[in-house]
Parts: structure tokens; C-alpha cells; sequence
């Protein structure tokens, strides 16, 4: 997406002088604790500073120096989306994502994952699909790749960019979107079955203050909470102009009150006078807000970036600091609230470990299912209960209706694919303690299945 500039330009540039002109006020105040780096400014305040990193530069030196040093998070400019990650369907391919996560674990630095789901960059062939083909492929496509780095990034961006531009507040039109509104809620539970311990977000540009299709995402976040769509954080891009909007914070604030982190995911401003100003603003909004846990930069220095000539980025050609740096760098240094801080991997899955030593088994064990379906197709969530005595290994079976078949499954060996299919532990999810619950996943064609699965201990 180019920046958007006009619309908002026109509406809030007189709004933004008084933000701005607080905002200096506070950076202009003594330092608590200076920081010298921005990654050690924002991990003192909690908070995740990162870049959009282009896996191919990760062997330039004179760009990994300042990566490094400056970030402690990564998000892949283009190597996690679906036409790099399955470019033909079925064949996943994960080599640009995997020298990012190395590279950050090497360094400290949390990964932010993008995009799993997203109108564009789609591989061709998932381009020629639709209704529930399309959507079949795509909560696949949500299942592998969010199971491959299950554990490795703290925040996916389970869909992006699905509302439209405009006074519409709605949805865009997208081969996505005309498989059913049911499509972002779908590919949220497929996402959240696959690797439960990273934040779930919805992701978009020309959010950057209340306007219609802010609000219509922050409705869409309201009705996700109210009824259990597993979302946990809200992304805004922040592509900015030669302009703030003057309730930037205010919107993230709104977000945070429904109870979902916020982020701030591509963060890039226009070159000019006012684009320090404009950086430090941002920087100050999210410090204010304690559910904003990280700042991401769309880019390293101004020649990295996807915006040219706009010299939009922190650090020029050579790598040398602007005086945007020194703007984001003093905000942080002054003020926010403090979180714990990140953690300098990501925070494990959910899921309860195995128990020290093995139980005794032959306690029995119980199952439910939770069913996420669209026509044509369904995913289902298997929630796995161990009886009194704990369970060594278990295996569920579950009755599927003629004509339906088992696609795929994680946490999981699937016996069969079609009529009564049993489900057996795989080697980390087996031995359970008395009461503790384990789950497992699996997608399938054609109708769910209806009848409560049976669960067997060993
Ligand atoms: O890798 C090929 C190269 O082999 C080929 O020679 C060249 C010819 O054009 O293209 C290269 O691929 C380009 C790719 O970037 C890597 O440089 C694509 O054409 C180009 O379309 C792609 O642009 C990316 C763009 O998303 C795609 O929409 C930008 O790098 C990336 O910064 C940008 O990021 C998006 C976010 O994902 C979502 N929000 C907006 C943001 C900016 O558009």
C-alpha cells in the first residue's frame, strides 16, 4: 500500500500541532533510566522495538550492525507471506523465515510473524481458487505455517488488510472474503489450534486515528471478544504522511480498552521537517498505553525501504542516525508505562508440559470437541482430559459423516481419513498428570463430525 496522505492530511493537521507540541514537552524532560540503544530503551520500558528485515541483507554487515544493535524484534518483510511460504500448494517452503528466526535467536530479538492470511501476494495458484477450495487452502496454509513456527514468534498477523479504504467501514472484496464473512474468525481459531502461545492480531493500514475503518475493525474486535474468537492484539501499520492524526492515541487506547494488545507493525514516515516530530509522537502514544507492546520499522535505513525516495526510515543509506533516530530514541528513554519486559525468545505455547516422570496410566480419559465450519469444510479443536490416573498416551476417535474426510491434523497421528478415525498422541502431548488437558486439531472436507468422540488411555 502506497502511504496514505490526502484524507487524513486534509482532516487532522490541526490536531496533530497540539499532540506534537505535548509530546516535545515530555521528551525535552530528564531521562528516568537513558537508555542508549533503542532495543535497550524498549526492553526497559517493556516494550518490543523492531524492524522489517529482508532476509537477503542478513549478510550485509554494515546492515546487520546496526539490526542488531538498535532492535530486539524481526518481522520478515516478504519471506513469511503465502506466495514465499507454500509457493505451490501443499509444498512449504520455509527457507527466507527460518534464517530470520535464527538470526534472532542468535541475537536476542523476538520475532513478529507476517502475514499468514492476506489478499495480496497470494501464489498463483491460490489465486485461481475460491468458495471452499480457497478456504480449505487457507486454513491449511494457516495450520502448517503457524505449526512450523509454532513457539518461535511471540505475534502472527493472522489476517491482513481485509477492511476496506473509504467511508464503508467494511470488509474489501477479496477471493478471500467472498468465501464468507466467517473467513478472518476461521483462519483466527485455525491460527490459535496450531500454535497456541502467540498473540493473535489483526493487521491493517489507514487506522491512524478514529475514522470509518478504524471502526469497523474495532467492531469486528468488539464482536470477536464477546463471542470467543480467539484475537489478542490489533496491528497498525502506521505509513505515515507529513501528518499525525490528532487522536492516534486515542484510537490505539480504544483498541486496548476491549482488552487486546495493540502494535504499532510499519511504522514509516514521510522525510520533511516534521518527521522526527512525528516519530517521537508515535513513540510517545504507544509508551502511554500499556497494552501497546511494540513499535516495528518497516525497514532498516532510508534505502531499505519500500517507499524510495521518501527516506522514511531512522537510519540514512549508510547507517548513520537521524534526527528521527534521536526523537524515538529520547521518547523512550522519557516515558511509559512499564510491562515486564520481553523475553529475549518468545514466550513458550501454552499448552501444560509433560509431567516429570511417567504416570501410571489406564486412568481413563475424556474428550470434547469445538467446531469451527463453513460450507464444505471445518476445523475442529479436540480438547483431551486425563482420568484419575494420568495417561501414558491416548487415542480419540471420532465418527465423521459419509462423504467427509480428514484433511490434516496437528498435536496429532490420524489413523484413516474418512468414517470413524482414530487420533493418537504424538510424542509431547502423550503423558498426561491425573485432570491436566491436552489439545489437538484437524481440518476436514465435507460435513463435521456431530457425535461426542470417545477417548481411550493407555
Ligand atoms: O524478489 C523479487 C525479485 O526476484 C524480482 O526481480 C523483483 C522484480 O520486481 O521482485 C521481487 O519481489 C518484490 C518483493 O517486494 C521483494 O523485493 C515484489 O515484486 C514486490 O511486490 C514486493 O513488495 C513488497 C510489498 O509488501 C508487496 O505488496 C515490499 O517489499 C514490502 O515492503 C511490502 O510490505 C507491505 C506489508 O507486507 C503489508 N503492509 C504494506 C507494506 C508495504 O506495501
Amino acid at each position: 500500500m502506497r502511504p496514505r496522505t490526502r484524507t487524513l492530511q486534509a482532516t487532522l493537521t490541526l490536531a496533530v500541532a497540539g499532540v506534537l507540541a505535548a509530546g516535545m514537552t515530555v521528551a525535552l524532560a530528564p531521562a528516568a533510566s537513558a537508555g542508549t540503544t533503542l532495543r535497550a530503551s524498549a526492553a526497559e520500558k517493556g516494550r518490543y522495538f523492531g524492524a522489517a528485515v529482508a532476509t537477503g541483507k542478513l549478510s550485509t554487515s554494515a546492515y546487520t550492525t546496526v539490526l542488531n544493535r538498535e532492535f530486539n524484534s524481526v518481522t520478515a518483510e516478504n519471506e513469511m507471506k503465502w506466495d514465499a511460504t507454500e509457493p505451490s500448494q501443499g509444498r512449504f517452503s520455509y527457507t527466507g523465515g527460518d534464517r530470520l528466526v535464527s538470526h534472532a535467536q542468535a541475537n536476542g530479538m523476538g520475532v513478529r510473524g507476517h502475514a499468514l492470511l492476506w489478499h495480496q501476494q497470494q501464489p498463483s495458484w491460490a489465486q485461481g481458487l475460491s468458495g471452499s477450495a480457497l478456504r480449505s487452502a487457507a486454513i491449511n496454509h494457516v495450520t502448517q505455517v503457524a505449526t512450523h513456527y509454532r513457539g518461535k514468534v511471540y505475534a502472527w498477523d493472522v489476517v491482513n488488510e481485509a477492511f476496506a479504504d473509504g467511508g464503508s467501514g467494511g470488509r474489501r472484496d477479496s477471493n478471500l472474503q467472498r468465501t464468507g464473512n466467517d473467513w478472518i474468525e476461521a483462519a483466527f481459531r485455525a491460527a490459535r489450534a496450531a500454535d497456541p502461545g502467540a498473540k493473535l492480531c489483526y493487521n491493517d493500514y489507514n487506522t491512524d486515528g478514529i475514522n470509518a475503518k478504524s471502526t469497523g475493525i474495532y467492531n469486528m474486535v468488539r464482536d470477536f471478544k464477546s463471542r470467543g474468537v480467539p484475537i489478542d492484539c490489533v496491528g497498525f501499520q502506521s505509513h505515515l504522511g507529513t501528518t499525525l492524526a490528532g487522536d492516534y492515541q486515542a484510537n490505539l487506547q480504544r483498541f486496548a480498552d476491549l482488552g487486546v494488545d495493540v502494535q504499532i507493525t510499519e511504522l514509516d514516515v514521510m522525510t520533511g521537517s516534521n518527521q522526527a516530530n512525528i516519530y517521537g509522537a508515535v513513540t510517545r502514544a504507544c509508551l502511554a498505553i500499556s497494552r501497546c507492546t511494540s513499535i516495528t520499522v518497516w525497514g532498516v535505513r532510508d534505502c531499505d525501504s519500500w517507499r524510495g525516495s521518501d527516506n522514511a526510515l531512522l537510519f540514512d543509506c549508510n547507517g548513520n542516525k537521524k534526527a528521527a533516530y534521536t526523537s524515538v530514541l529520547n521518547a523512550l528513554n522519557a516515558g511509559g508505562t512499564s510491562t515486564p519486559p520481553p523475553t529475549s525468545t518468545p514466550p513458550p505455547p501454552t499448552s501444560t508440559p509433560p509431567p516429570t516422570s511417567p504416570p501410571p496410566g489406564t486412568g481413563g480419559c475424556s474428550a470434547s470437541v469445538s467446531l469451527n465450519t463453513w460450507s464444505g469444510g471445518f476445523v475442529a479443536t479436540v480438547k483431551v482430559t486425563a482420568g484419575a490416573n494420568g495417561t501414558r498416551g491416548w487415542t480419540v476417535s471420532v465418527a465423521l459423516p459419509g462423504g467427509s474426510a480428514v484433511t490434516n491434523a496437528w498435536s496429532a497421528t490420524a489413523a484413516g481419513s474418512t468414517g470413524t478415525v482414530g487420533f493418537t498422541n504424538v510424542d509431547y502431548n502423550g503423558q498426561l498428570a491425573a485432570g491436566q488437558v491436552t489439545e489437538f486439531g484437524f481440518q476436514g472436507t465435507g460435513a463435521a463430525p456431530g457425535a461426542t468422540p470417545t477417548c481411550t488411555a493407555s
